[in-house]
This record gives structure tokens, sequence and C-alpha cells, in this order.
């Protein structure tokens, strides 16, 4: 069985939509990455923060809304992200989008491991 966690966090502190947090963890090939959870419709996202046109971060100062916080942004060209699934909605890496994660919840203690996807094959 493969270990999808890459990381706990505490994400009590996030309480209003579009509230962010981020989180470092470490890729599958030991390399430091960094991701961020939003609140997005009363349910928390998980994100790498990492834009699939020039894999560089999304956020810029911490801000992954940009200017009108309707959906993801990233400030180097204007890309937009549904917020809810990741896939870019306008700019360069349309038809792509931002790397998504899993989020565990533990309501008692306000903890939430983040995990990676597993992609499910068909035959
Ligand atoms: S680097 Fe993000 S849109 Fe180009």
């Amino acid at each position: 069985m493969i270990d999808r966690t890459l990381t706990t966090v505490d994400v009590s502190s996030l309480r209003e939509e579009r509230d962010t947090l981020h989180f470092e963890y470490r890729g599958p090939f030991g390399e430091e990455s960094t991701g961020f959870v939003i609140v997005w419709k009363g349910q928390l996202r998980a994100y790498r923060n990492l834009c699939p046109h020039w894999s560089v971060p999304l956020d810029q100062d911490g801000d992954v809304f940009g200017p009108r916080k309707r959906q993801l942004f990233c400030p180097h060209h204007g890309a937009r992200f549904d917020p809810e699934s990741g896939r870019c909605t306008i700019g360069p890496p349309r038809g792509s989008g931002i790397e998504a994660f899993d989020v565990e919840l533990d309501a008692d203690t306000g903890a939430a491991t983040i995990l990676r996807r597993v992609a499910k094959l068909s035959f």
C-alpha cells in the first residue's frame, strides 16, 4: 500500500470563504514543495502551489486568488483556475490544471491530512 500522506496541517484558523493556509511537504523525489489549503463553498480544497505553465509558484505574497477573488490566479500571465477542481479556465495553461490533493479533516482536532491523489486506471 502506498502512503499518500504529504503532511498534516492545523486548519482551525480557516473560517471564511477564501481563507488560505500554505504548507510545505516533500515531493516524490524528496524535493521541497509547497501547497495551500483554501475554503471554497464551505469545503477545504488543497493544491500544489505551482502553475503548470512555467512551473513557478502560483501565489503572490501568499495570495492565490488575485484581485477579483473569484478564481485561483497566477500573476505571471494571468491564468485563472477553478477553485473547486484546479482546472485552468483562462490563460496559457488552459486544458491543464494545478495539482489537486485530497483533504481528510479530523473535526475533533482541526487537523487536516493532505493526501496525494492516485490516478485511476481503467482497462
Ligand atoms: S506562469 Fe502561470 S500563467 Fe504563465
